[in-house]
């Protein structure tokens, strides 16, 4: 497997640093437009070599990237605490489509890994750029908010994260979708637990769609969670792993690009599932794909 990483930000160098941890790559290049920032990161991350999995790392241009099974791309402007992810569309769409034009000319058959938000529109962006079908097009989407959802879940109701089954889906961002409708932890649902509320589920999902905002205030940006959700799609993708993850691609029943359970291996995105919803939560979904939907006319204007 060889990886590119375009934009060495904290999210992406903390990406290509868990994915050599994690052995995901034989190589793995570097793209940034501070090319001094780049080697930085090059030479802090390949001089663990002597201690844990051996990646050939470089730092250098889209040329070097030629023939790459996943381009990640995070570059771009993060987004403030104070402002919605949204607002970052107009800052980085025009930079995102060259981008992506150059990774397609030297990787025409890579998978896409979108990071860099406005996410949905992103992925919608580099769908269209890159001629590429939606199963190589592929966005990190709600699996971020569906990590936080379960270490929430884990820790009021003292079970192991990984144990449960809940998801986050639509828009990556303010109008998110934590389903909360058939939650089960190890088949068992969430209402038999003996610390369930009304209250303390809706505590939980309002602080997923506000955590976020509140990490960045805390700490200027949100880096491992984002990192980590990143690298679990990735181990999809080069264990061939049939994973399902709520990735987002752009998607032709709902005419727009969202998060939905999606079945992940090494050609990239499979089947894509809908999950059963109460009445209110398919209102609220269908809030989240019109947002998305408004987004994308913006970015078609
Ligand atoms: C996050 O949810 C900023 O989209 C990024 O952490």
């Amino acid at each position: 497997m060889k990886f590119s990483v375009i934009g060495c930000g904290k999210v992406g160098a903390t990406i290509a640093f868990t994915a050599m941890l994690k052995n995901f790559a034989h190589e793995i290049v570097l793209v940034d437009v501070n090319s001094d920032k780049a080697r930085g990161e090059m030479f802090d991350i390949m001089q663990c070599e002597a201690y844990e999995p051996q990646t050939l790392f470089h730092a250098g241009s889209y040329e070097d990237t030629a023939g790459s099974d996943v381009v990640i791309i995070t570059a771009g402007i993060p987004r403030r605490h104070d402002e919605p992810r949204v607002l970052l569309l107009e800052r980085n769409a025009r930079l995102i489509a060259d981008i992506v034009r150059q990774v397609v000319n030297y990787s025409p058959e890579c998978i896409l890994f979108m990071v860099t938000n406005p996410l949905d529109v992103m992925v919608q962006l580099a769908y269209e750029v890159s001629g590429f079908p939606a199963s190589r097009v592929i966005g990190m989407g709600t699996v971020l908010d569906t990590a936080r959802y379960r270490a929430f879940l884990s820790r009021e109701f003292t079970v192991n994260a990984r144990d449960i089954d809940a998801y986050v889906i639509g828009e990556h961002g303010e109008t998110m979708v934590p389903v909360a409708s058939n939650i089960k932890i190890k088949g068992i649902s969430l209402e038999q637990f003996p610390a369930y509320s009304d209250k303390i589920l809706t505590d939980i999902i309002d602080h997923v769609i506000a955590t976020s905002g509140e990490v960045i205030a805390l700490k200027g940006g949100t880096v491992f969670a984002p990192a980590v959700s990143a690298c679990i799609v990735l181990e999809a993708i080069v264990h061939n792993a049939s994973a399902i993850l709520p990735v987002c691609t752009v998607n032709e029943r709902y005419g727009a690009p969202l998060s939905l359970p999606t079945v992940i291996g090494k050609n990239g995105a499979g089947t894509v599932f809908d999950l059963a919803l109460t009445k209110a939560e398919k209102e609220r979904l269908d809030a989240s794909v019109a947002n998305i939907k408004t987004y994308v006319d913006e970015l078609h204007s």
